[in-house]
């Protein structure tokens, strides 16, 4: 292979369910035309899809099949493997850590370790490489987080054998989604997410966070596991991986997929339309194994980060999951509240209803037969849940750790006026 063909494609590893290694599922090819457009181009290989166990890296828009999928949208990368690379802050280090400033995507893919989202990985080999066995440990987490905090004060990293290692640590956890500064750590036989804190925070996101995912498992949602970890002063969140399970052999993966891509949208401005819960649901109906769950699942999610004004509920923050041949909604994570100064109208990030984006219970009601509810059903939810966050946000706030101060800067967050107005 030629340095050119090197920057342009990748082979795509797969590791299947039930299994602890990688195999080669395909080949991606990425090119720009003379006007910049860019064009992705997949192909699953021949003996992958031989296999008896082939599964589909995405079962809407890459079912199994000897055929070359297209695509031109999120800079030519399919939503399946945009969700396997890095986001804002992986990308920040493997800048840092490259000397690069403007890595393409296929290197992004290529230059993030194999702890990614999901089950797949990547490289310029057919052969895929051996399995991982050694993870940052919860011991090393002061150092990830000295490392973190030099990251967002754009310091210079210092050229020492010391700092080399701290880097090679942090660069662990890189290829996971999200802006915040976080990594990948191993605790008791599983695998965790540490997301720091940044000096900058309005609040203990990290206790907050812990506390909001406490009080939506109380709600009835399914959540993701977490806790926190004092390192220091200072307060870390480890969200339990919902896409990875450990056996003897190593750990296995599930695939996931993004609501990003389920959507078949991206982050750009002009394809916010797309950004919809109404729609959402009926594509989670569409891969679910389950969707009688999931549907009404999704319903209370949508109600529970509007009753918590978590406006940053973007199509990053759902996802679906299949640790075996079933795909189901993933546990929920990334439950942030905040305050917006109105009271009466608080948009969430994706489309609830006939109203927009509205976080109104009239709006979350008015389609609410799309997630599998009857009317008065869905009235009851919101009803409970709304009594629930109200009486308990502050207790269970307390209760995981959010100070005095914090509680009230937090305060409007819950079941704000605008939630319950008539419409
Ligand atoms: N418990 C989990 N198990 C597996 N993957 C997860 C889990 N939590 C989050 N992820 C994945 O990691 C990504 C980043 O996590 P998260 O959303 O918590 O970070 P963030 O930096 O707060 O994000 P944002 O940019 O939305 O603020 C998610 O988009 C999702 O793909
Ligand atoms: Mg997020």
């Amino acid at each position: 292979m030629n340095s050119r063909q090197a920057e342009n494609e990748c082979f795509v590893y797969i590791t299947l369910p039930g299994e602890t290694e990688f195999v080669t599922a395909g080949k991606f090819l990425l090119t720009t035309d003379r006007r910049g457009i860019p064009t992705g181009r997949f192909v699953y290989g021949q003996s992958y899809l031989e296999r008896g166990n082939a599964a589909a890296i995405d079962p809407l828009e890459l079912k199994l099949g000897n055929r070359t999928y297209e695509t031109n949208l999120l800079k030519g990368v399919f939503g399946a493997l945009r969700d396997a690379s890095p986001d804002y802050w992986g990308r920040r280090v493997i800048e840092k850590r490259s000397g690069r400033t403007q890595p393409g995507e296929i290197e992004y893919l290529l230059y993030s370790p194999d702890d990614r989202a999901g089950a797949l990985g990547f490289g310029l080999n057919r052969e895929p490489p051996a399995p991982r066995r050694k993870f940052n440990q919860t011991i090393e987490l002061e150092r990830l987080q000295a490392f973190a905090d030099a990251i967002i004060a754009d310091e210079e990293i210092p050229d020492d054998a010391d700092a080399e290692q701290a880097q090679d640590l942090m660069f662990g956890g890189t290829s996971m989604g999200g802006a915040r500064p976080k990594a990948v750590v191993e605790d008791s036989n599983s695998l965790w997410i540490a997301k720091f804190n940044r000096p900058d925070d309005k609040w203990n996101d990290a206790r907050v966070e812990h506390a909001m995912l406490m009080l939506a498992r109380e709600c009835g949602l399914q959540t993701s596991e977490s806790k926190v970890i004092t390192i220091g002063e200072r307060d870390v969140v480890m969200v339990k991986r919902f896409d990875r399970e450990h056996t003897k052999a190593g750990y296995r993966r599930g695939r996931m997929l993004s609501a990003l891509t389920l959507l078949h949208t991206d982050d750009d401005p002009q394809r916010r339309a797309n950004w919809s819960y109404v729609s959402l649901v009926e594509e989670v109906r569409r891969v679910s194994s389950q969707p009688r769950l999931d549907a009404p699942e999704l319903f209370r999610r949508m109600c529970f980060n509007a009753l918590i004004s978590n406006i940053d509920d973007h199509p990053r923050n759902h996802a679906m999951v299949a640790m075996d041949t079933d795909w189901k909604l993933s546990p929920a994570y990334d439950l942030t509240p905040s305050t917006p100064i109105s009271v009466e109208h608080r948009d969430l990030a994706l489309e609830c209803g006939d109203m927009g984006r509205f976080a109104n219970a009239d709006n979350l009601l008015s389609q609410c037969e799309r997630f599998y509810l009857k009317p008065d059903d869905a009235e009851n939810t919101i009803n409970q849940m709304e009594e629930y966050v109200k009486n308990n946000w502050y207790s269970v706030a307390r209760r995981e750790g959010v100070t005095e101060k914090d509680c009230e800067k937090i305060s409007t967050a819950f079941a704000y006026p605008g939630f319950s107005l008539a419409t």
